[in-house]
């Protein structure tokens, strides 16, 4: 099937992944960013995946006269809305800026998409519209309640898609609520490159290895768990990257039908624990790995992962990759790109 398919925040960690995918599917990605979290050189290696030009126009979602551009540019079928901010802490120190490039973001988009009759959406959701879940697996249906203003701007843009949909059954729209995104593709050309201290396990413990980092802190022992340690869903990156061909094929098929929202789950269904991920990153990488215990970190859940049988049932999409693969496959990114894209050029 081909068709163009606008990928917003496309430059960075996952949306480069899901720009190959939707290349090898047969698809035309056309990525916009700002370059606000991201180097221009994961587009251009990308594009040598690929194996056919990729293009990146650098703006942002915020400019209606940008996308105006962008959208007379390119007969656009689909979008996929990656474009963000995603740090829990800084939301919380800075929830306006938060709002504005999200929400605010989020709907300049739309209204761009209104305006020239693009109306297929597949937004990037979180696991963490979930807050506090009062047990797992998580299904789509459980009572949803963000805990910081990160989440929250996620739980406000579905809703907007909710009420969008609802007024106008043009509309088509997937919100992907991703659980634990890891590992990079297997090129290792592509990758996570924070800019800052990672404040997620897999980048952080990938930095230990390399040797960027001393150690790393363990947030607490003592949850109820069935070692103590906080338990989550991760998910291979590649995986993620394709349940967006699935979710724009099933748009073009109207298989997700207008007037309806369907917020789907991606994760593994499998629970792993921070100790457990710190025996298979030393498998992965044969190197030790120190850590230490210390306090519980401030809003973390004790555990946390998905029932993906809607994203199986709908989209025939479930995840191939287990945790060993995702060790693998990040440490060879991390271990060949030590300081991640280096610096922009
Ligand atoms: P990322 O920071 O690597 O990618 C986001 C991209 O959006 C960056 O390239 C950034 O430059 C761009 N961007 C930011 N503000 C923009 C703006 N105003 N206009 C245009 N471009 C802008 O993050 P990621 O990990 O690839 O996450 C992608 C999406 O998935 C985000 O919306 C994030 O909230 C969501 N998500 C991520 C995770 C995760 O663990 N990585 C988990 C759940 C949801
Ligand atoms: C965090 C965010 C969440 C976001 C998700 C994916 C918080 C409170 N939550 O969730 O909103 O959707 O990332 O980007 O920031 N851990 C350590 N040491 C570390 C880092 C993490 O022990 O240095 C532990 C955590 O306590 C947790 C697990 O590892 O139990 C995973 O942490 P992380 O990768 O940050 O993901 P989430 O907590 O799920």
């Amino acid at each position: 099937m081909t068709a163009t398919v606008l990928v917003a925040g496309g430059n960075g960690y996952i949306g480069s992944h899901v720009v190959v995918e939707l290349a090898a599917a047969g698809f035309y990605p056309v990525v916009i960013d700002n370059l606000a979290n991201s180097n221009p050189e994961a587009t251009r290696r990308v594009t040598g995946i690929a194996g056919r030009d990729v293009p990146l126009l650098v703006g942002d979602v915020r400019d209606g006269a940008f996308l105006d551009e962008v959208f007379r540019a390119y007969p656009i079928d689909v979008v996929i809305h990656l474009a963000g901010l995603k740090a829990v802490g800084e939301s919380v120190a800075k929830p306006l800026l938060y709002y504005d490039v999200n929400v605010g973001g989020a709907v300049g988009l739309f209204q761009a998409m209104d305006r020239h009759g693009a109306k297929r959406m597949v937004f990037s959701s979180s696991a963490t519209v979930y807050g506090d879940p009062v047990t797992v697996p998580i299904t789509e249906d459980f009572a949803t309640g963000a805990t910081n203003p990160y989440g929250r701007t996620k739980l406000m843009i579905e809703e907007v898609l909710s009420d969008l949909v609802a007024s106008d059954p043009a509309w088509q729209a997937i919100s992907l609520r991703y659980f634990n995104p890891v590992g990079a593709h297997d090129s290792a050309l592509i990758g996570e490159d924070p800019n800052d201290i990672p404040n997620n396990l897999f980048p952080f413990i990938a930095q230990v290895a390399v040797g960027r980092r001393e150690k790393l802190s363990v947030f607490g022992n003592d949850y109820a768990t069935p070692d103590g340690t906080g338990v989550r869903d991760y998910i291979h990156v590649v995986d993620l990257a394709r349940a967006h061909v699935r979710a724009t094929q099933a748009l073009l098929q109207g298989t997700i039908a207008g007037g309806a929202h369907m917020p789907i789950n991606l994760g593994t269904g499998n629970g792993v624990s921070v100790l457990e991920a710190v025996h298979a990153w030393r498998r992965a990488t044969n190197r030790p790995i120190p850590y230490e215990v210390v306090a519980r970190r401030p809003g973390d859940v004790a555990a946390c992962y998905a029932n993906s049988e809607l994203a199986e049932k709908l989209l025939d999409w479930r995840a191939d990759f287990d945790l060993d693969a995702m060790c693998r496959d990040h440490w060879r990114w991390q271990s060949r790109n030590p300081q991640g894209y280096g610096e922009p050029g």
